[in-house]
């Protein structure tokens, strides 16, 4: 509580909760359990919240003036409602409540707003850059299940910006770029050819970059390369790869970065022979490994368990 909180009179404090506890006893009568459940809580702590910081009408104003920016910036291809919940690091606690850690399996991390469904199909050890500029970066690793069986015929999507921070559909020209799907292999392998992952800002033109500038926070995104995994019977995994050095990995403004998902990107210099025999003349690239655990699908998570 704050000293403004701490200072109210007994009989402020009666008139506070007396309004909270009629707020509460409105929703006693919903049919359903679980939505009187959230309404509750949310009433909770939202009255909670406005009470702490004795919330002033100006500010609430505020307060809506922002929610209602956010609402009119959001359409079928700008969600700022989700980036919001991005920045508050309440998308990234949403999925360590939803995919608490089962012992072993890789962790997950927010989606973000740039997957799109019908990215091209890749041969293993395709280029999924699609020309985009960057450097060639080769990516493999396995998939496996909980047991250590690899995964065949595992479906990987993979998705990135490039190295100039924008992902495809931020060009607004149709191009389809740094973007693609492959499958494991008979041994639960994959390999492919991608871009060494930059950093980049999220969209920051709108209300959330504007609360980023308030509030002295960057908008940037720690250097990263997106993977969802997919196969029967397997609890569907998204989450992406990081840069090990990158100084932003401390400082994601999405709140994304889980040590387990940091690797190691090994620089080749110029010339260095490519594993696949690829000629890329005088570039330099790099490659990385990331072998992947995927949890069953209805395996109940060590959280759920220890409740
Ligand atoms: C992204 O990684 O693509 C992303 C995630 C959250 C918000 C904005 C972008
Ligand atoms: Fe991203």
């Amino acid at each position: 509580m704050t000293d403004a909180a701490r200072t109210v009179s007994a009989e402020q404090t009666l008139v506070e909760e007396t309004l909270l506890n009629n707020v509460l006893r409105s929703f006693e009568r919903a049919e359903d359990p679980r939505l009187k459940q959230i309404m509750q809580s949310l009433v909770s702590h939202a009255h909670q919240f406005v009470r702490d910081v004795r919330l002033t009408e100006t500010e609430w104003q505020k307060a809506i003036e922002f929610l209602t920016a956010v609402g009119h910036i959001t359409d079928d291809r700008r969600q700022e409602f989700i980036l919001l919940s991005d920045v508050l690091g309440v998308s990234s606690q949403t999925i360590n409540v939803n995919n608490a850690a089962i012992p072993g399996a890789t962790e997950a991390t927010v989606f973000g707003p740039f997957f799109v469904d019908g990215s091209p199909e890749i041969e293993l050890g395709g280029d999924m850059s699609g020309g985009a500029n960057g450097e060639p970066c080769w990516v493999e690793g396995t998939i496996k299940d909980l047991d250590g069986n690899p995964v065949p015929a595992a479906r990987i999507e993979v998705w990135e910006a490039d190295e100039d921070g924008l992902y495809d559909v931020q060009y607004g020209d149709d191009r389809v770029a740094c973007r693609a799907h492959l499958y494991t292999d008979e041994n639960g392998e994959y390999h492919f050819w991608g871009l060494t992952p930059t950093p980049y800002p999220i969209p920051h033109d709108g209300p959330v970059g504007k609360m980023l500038e308030a509030t002295g926070r960057s908008p940037m995104r720690a250097s990263h390369l997106h993977f969802m995994v997919t196969a029967p019977g397997l609890r569907t995994l998204v989450t992406h790869i990081f840069v090990d050095g990158d100084d932003l990995l401390k400082h994601d403004t999405v709140f994304g970065v889980k040590q387990s998902l940091v690797k190691l990107f090994e620089m080749q210099a110029p010339g260095t022979a490519t594993p696949d025999g690829r000629d890329l003349g005088d570039a330099a690239w790099s490659r990385v490994r990331f072998d992947i655990v995927v949890a069953p699908e209805q395996g109940r998570s060590a959280a759920t368990q220890a409740a």
